[in-house]
């Protein structure tokens, strides 16, 4: 019988290589799901039944977690509400269901996971925060903003307003980690992001084990390892900070927990309410009347227990802010860091010095608190400020029906024809 030529040969190890390796990827993510599902049965079991019997199969993972005994993937006890503010960043170690972590990374050949991020991370040494920082200064918030008009212009995709806010949101996340334009397929994967958080926290157990950006991920993490960033942009900024690939791809990821979902929220609620925020205290008082992430999460000291903080119910006793407009620490400031452009404010948080920040009530913690607090804060406040002044009144209808967008569960509405 005739050999296969060498070129025939290399052409059949480099199929075999990639089969495998796309086959390794794809059966460790079955492999979690499987276990995912597993776990739900044998801690959950009667929290779902019970949910079923009391017709609660739409009430989502935060309302399940506080009417019943709940126990989150990669926990072995019951969660625990606390009124307690979330500042002990010893506890923050992948302190949320860690099927949602596992789904949005990549895992190396022993299935370890490829990076970290602030989220699920309880280091706060090496000027982590500081460096992540970098990507949300001044000259960089003031580029993202000159996008938001194009953004809110675009035609309509979708004839939900959540849908809507979702992809103008995606359209923005990219401009902010990237730098450039993306195409309509960039908008689309981090759309499918936030659908399969939103489904794996919600949904049933079925529905998480196949998800179209947990099959596409790979891909989609090669080409952003491959490609260039346009200044400015967070993955510039952190790759000038030193932080590795796979860190910025994991904060990346997460952000799209943390910074899409949330603002699509809120930008649902802006275009439903036809709600205008003119200045930073107004931003700051219309998302403490509906605080868009409502809860923030710790993992108990012996590393068995969620444990929720009550953003919702700790804002309910917040005063109303009165924002003083001036940067938390001025260059004379003897914590000031010329290598960082960072301060220490007063209760604990790391910001950037010449951005403003509100710390006068300690209830006001719809960003968190302490070292923890979000980096994003301002970002969002100048988002809001932003949209104001470009959003026009829809015309809309409320549909009946609900949908999940993070843990929040939103009523329906579409625009009118006219619209669209
Ligand atoms: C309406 C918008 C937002 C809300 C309500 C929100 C809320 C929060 C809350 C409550 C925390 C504290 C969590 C904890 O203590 O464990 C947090 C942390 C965080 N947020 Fe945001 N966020 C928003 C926007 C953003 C944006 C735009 C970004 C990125 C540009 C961002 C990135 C982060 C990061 C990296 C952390 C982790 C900080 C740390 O642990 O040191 N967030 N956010």
């Amino acid at each position: 019988m005739k050999k296969p030529s060498t070129e025939k040969r290399i052409a059949l190890g480099i199929f075999i290589t990639v089969v495998v390796s796309l086959m390794y990827h794809m059966s460790y993510d079955a492999r979690l799901n499987s276990k995912f599902i597993i776990h739900q049965l044998y801690h959950n079991r009667d929290t779902f039944l019970n949910a079923i019997a009391n017709g609660e199969t739409n009430i989502g993972i935060v309302e399940l977690a506080k009417r019943y005994s709940l126990t989150p993937y990669g926990f072995s006890k019951p969660t625990i509400w606390t009124m307690d503010l979330p500042l002990n960043t010893f506890q923050k170690n992948d302190a949320m269901p860690v099927n949602i972590i596992e789904n949005l990374l990549l895992h190396d050949f022993y299935g370890r996971r490829l990076g970290t991020s602030l989220f699920i991370s309880s280091v706060r040494t090496n000027d982590k925060k500081e460096k992540y920082l970098q990507g949300v200064k001044n000259e960089y918030i003031d580029f993202y903003m000159s996008k938001i008009k194009h953004a809110l212009d675009k035609p309509p995709v979708d004839q939900y307003v959540h849908r809507q806010a979702l992809y103008i949101n995606s359209y923005l996340t990219w401009i902010v980690h990237f730098g450039d334009e993306p195409s309509e397929h960039g908008i689309k994967t981090i759309m499918s992001m936030c659908d399969m958080m939103s489904r794996q926290l919600n949904g049933t157990y079925i529905q998480s084990a196949f998800e179209p950006y947990v099959l596409n991920k790979l891909g989609f993490y090669k080409y952003l390892k491959t490609r260039e960033y346009k200044d400015p942009c967070c993955f510039n900024a952190w790759a000038a900070a030193g932080y590795s690939f796979d860190d910025m791809f994991a904060e990346f990821a997460h952000n799209v927990f943390g910074m899409t979902i949330q603002w699509t929220y809120v930008l649902y609620r802006m275009m439903v309410e036809n709600v205008r925020t003119h200045d930073i205290s107004d931003a700051a008082n219309y998302l403490l009347s509906d605080p868009p992430a409502g809860v923030a999460t710790s993992r108990s000291k012996d590393g068995s227990t969620l444990v929720v903080h009550d953003l919702h119910n700790i804002c309910r006793r917040a005063k109303k802010v009165e924002f003083v407009n001036t940067p938390i620490c001025q260059s004379k400031c003897p914590f000031f860091k010329p290598k960082w452009t960072t301060a220490k404010s007063e209760t604990g948080c790391i910001v950037l010095s010449n951005q403003p920040l509100y710390e006068s009530d300690p209830n006001y913690a719809v960003f968190g608190s302490g070292e923890r607090r979000c980096p994003g804060e301002y970002l969002t406040y100048r988002f809001m400020v932003e949209v104001s002044k470009h959003l026009k009144p829809y015309d809309i209808t409320l549909t009946g029906g609900s949908e999940f967008i993070g843990v929040r569960n939103i009523k329906l509405y579409k625009f009118t024809t006219n619209d669209m």
